[in-house]
């Protein structure tokens, strides 16, 4: 019988001409609904996920499951005990997504320091000379400190290095890389004048950034988060973004997704909020497709996917 893979959300045509040539049925569904991706999946194989939970309860409804593909690196949402459990294996696209993740940082960096949005708002609000009172700031001579130094980490350093800042990362697994000044936590927050997140989502590191690293960080230094909305405690960065405890921020992911409009972020000036779309661009969206689908292939034709992130005895 033909296999299923199930899409709750449409990919690029270069990801579904790999497992239509590799002769496996794609079944596209009507997005991240729990109900409903139980329902359409049923019958799946494989499923490739955005960053919807994925728990138990929705593996056990797809009984013919052998692989959870995650569209992207984080995999915080998907029940991994419970697909280890299974003989399920969880793969995911690390190495598609670095440099665009990276880009973004660094464009939201720039977009906070430079107040873009809100000059561009100004405009649309006939309010040309909100200017004067919000001058930018300019980031040469200044030290930028990055809090996980992975992939993505280390991608930004490289793409902030025609900048002329200072780079300073923290990382007890990073290994030395030129021009960078590996430093203790608090070191980070305490001189970076941009502290910018990309810890992964654990245990260990959620809810790991509140109001005591918001009391040592300089008043004039912004956040960047691309990581997950997990690592902040929200309420405690709010508290320092209208006491003037920092300067800003710049977050692409929220601790709710989508971020309700009612969210206390959304009144805030001094906040450029995205809509997780670090990863979201033409290239990497295509990447991606290809990584993860050429990896549920390789594991309903029975090899070893590239991209494990648990272990399964076959
Ligand atoms: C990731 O890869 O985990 C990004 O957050 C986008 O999904």
């Amino acid at each position: 019988m033909t296999k299923q893979v199930f899409l709750p959300d449409d990919i690029p045509a270069v990801g579904k001409k790999i497992l239509e040539e590799a002769g496996l049925e794609v079944v596209v569904g009507s997005g991240r609904d729990h109900e409903k991706m139980k329902a359409e999946g049923a019958e799946a194989s494989a499923v490739l996920i955005g960053t919807q939970k994925f728990d138990a309860d929705i593996m056990d409804a797809m009984p013919n499951l052998k692989v959870i593909a995650r569209n992207g690196v984080g995999y915080d949402a998907v029940d991994v005990d419970a697909a280890t459990q299974r003989g399920i294996y969880v793969v995911n696209t690390p190495k598609a997504l670095s440099g665009s993740v990276a880009e973004t940082a660094v464009s939201e960096l720039l977009a906070i320091s430079k107040n873009l949005y809100q000059d561009s708002k100004a405009i649309h609000d006939d309010n040309w000379n909100y200017r004067k009172a919000h001058p930018g700031r300019d980031i040469e001579g200044k030290t930028v400190g990055i809090l996980g130094f992975g992939r993505i980490g280390q991608q930004v350093a490289k793409k902030l290095s025609g900048f002329d800042v200072k780079v300073i990362a923290f990382d007890p697994f990073a290994k030395d890389v030129p021009n960078v000044e590996l430093v203790d936590r608090e070191t980070i927050f305490k001189t970076a004048d941009y502290v910018m997140v990309h810890l992964p989502a654990l245990p260990e590191t959620q809810h790991s950034i509140g109001a005591d690293e918001f009391k040592l960080m300089k008043n004039d230094a912004f956040l960047i988060n691309m990581a997950r909305g997990s690592i902040l405690v929200e309420s405690d960065l709010v508290s320092a973004l209208k006491s003037g405890e920092i300067a800003g921020a710049a977050l692409d992911v929220f601790e709710e997704e989508p971020l309700p409009v009612t969210n206390p972020l959304v009144a805030l000036e001094n906040v450029l909020l995205t809509p997780h779309i670090a990863s979201n661009t033409v290239e990497t969206k295509a990447r991606m497709a290809v990584d993860a689908t050429n990896d549920i292939v390789r594991v309903l034709s029975g090899k070893s996917p590239e991209s494990a992130v648990n272990k399964i005895n076959k």
